[in-house]
């Protein structure tokens, strides 16, 4: 593989101003660091995937984002400004940023709205939260049909919507998702995918995803990462990426 990539050819890939600038990050958890020298670079209404080997430190690199992991050096802005030093809570209110964890995370004994209105609890008042979740009801028919059922009975896709439309809820500007396909039917990861796409095409929300459906994540990214032991080896287009012959020995079994 490839040197490790500068930022100037970062910048090039992304070829506008960035939302989502990290400059240098050394991270990790404990003393242990994790991710070493990563920068990413990422506009507007454009879809990032990281993908890598298990271990790499791809939710590492979100969990950094969200303050879940400890930042040695290194910094994280959102629209220039630095975010490091921010609670969670922030992240979402006012950086408008929301995280969608790789584990399953639906209160399964709540039903599917109510599932909804706990994506609102930063909100000031219980009726704003209801009022997001009718919106976000209304984009999806087949939550919506379900409201008033259990989210234990959705099959694994609409449990994986349902958590990202309950991250909808704060009506965030850009999503970290991590692992959107995990564990999902085929006809499922399409579902999520069809989902995505308008998140970032209609509604033009920025989106980082961590994705071990290589070939999946990359065909819809615009910019694809490859991390390899919590460094970037390779960054590119998402379709040059899945036609780069490292690639296909690394992870698309090809
Ligand atoms: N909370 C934590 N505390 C300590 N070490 C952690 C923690 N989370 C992850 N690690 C370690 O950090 C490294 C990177 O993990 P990370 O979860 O970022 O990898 P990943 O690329 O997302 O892998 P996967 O594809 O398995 O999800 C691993 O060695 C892991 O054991
Ligand atoms: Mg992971």
């Amino acid at each position: 593989m490839a040197d490790a990539m500068t930022v100037a050819e970062l910048d090039r890939l992304a070829g506008g101003p960035s939302v989502m600038t990290i400059d240098h990050l050394h991270s990790g958890y404990g003393r242990m660091e994790i991710l070493h020298d990563f920068s990413l670079r990422l506009p507007k209404a454009k879809a990032l995937c990281l993908v890598g080997p298990n271990g790499a430190g791809k939710s590492t690199v979100l969990n950094a984002i969200y303050g879940f992991a400890n930042l040695f050096s290194g910094s994280i802005a959102v629209n220039g400004s630095d975010i490091t030093k921010l609670p969670s809570s922030a992240m979402l209110k006012t950086m408008r940023l929301a995280y969608v964890l790789q584990r399953d995370s639906v209160f399964p004994d709540m039903t599917v709205e109510e599932n909804l209105y706990m994506g609102g609890y930063l909100l000031d008042r219980p009726a704003e939260a209801r009022q997001a979740a009718e919106g976000v009801l209304d984009r999806y028919p087949a939550l919506k049909a379900r409201r008033h059922e259990r989210a234990r009975v959705l099959s694994g896709g609409e449990r994986r919507l349902l958590e990202i439309s309950r991250a909808l809820i704060m009506d965030p500007d850009m999503l970290l998702i991590d692992e959107p396909s995990i564990g999902l039917e085929p006809r499922a990861i399409d579902m999520i995918f069809a989902s995505l796409r308008e998140l970032r095409d209609v509604h033009g929300k920025t989106l980082i995803l961590v994705e071990q459906n290589a070939r999946k994540g990359l065909e819809f990214a615009d910019i694809g990462y490859v991390l390899v032991a919590g460094r970037l080896v390779k960054a590119g287009d998402g379709k040059v990426l899945l036609a780069d012959p490292d690639m296909g020995r690394l992870f698309l079994g090809g």
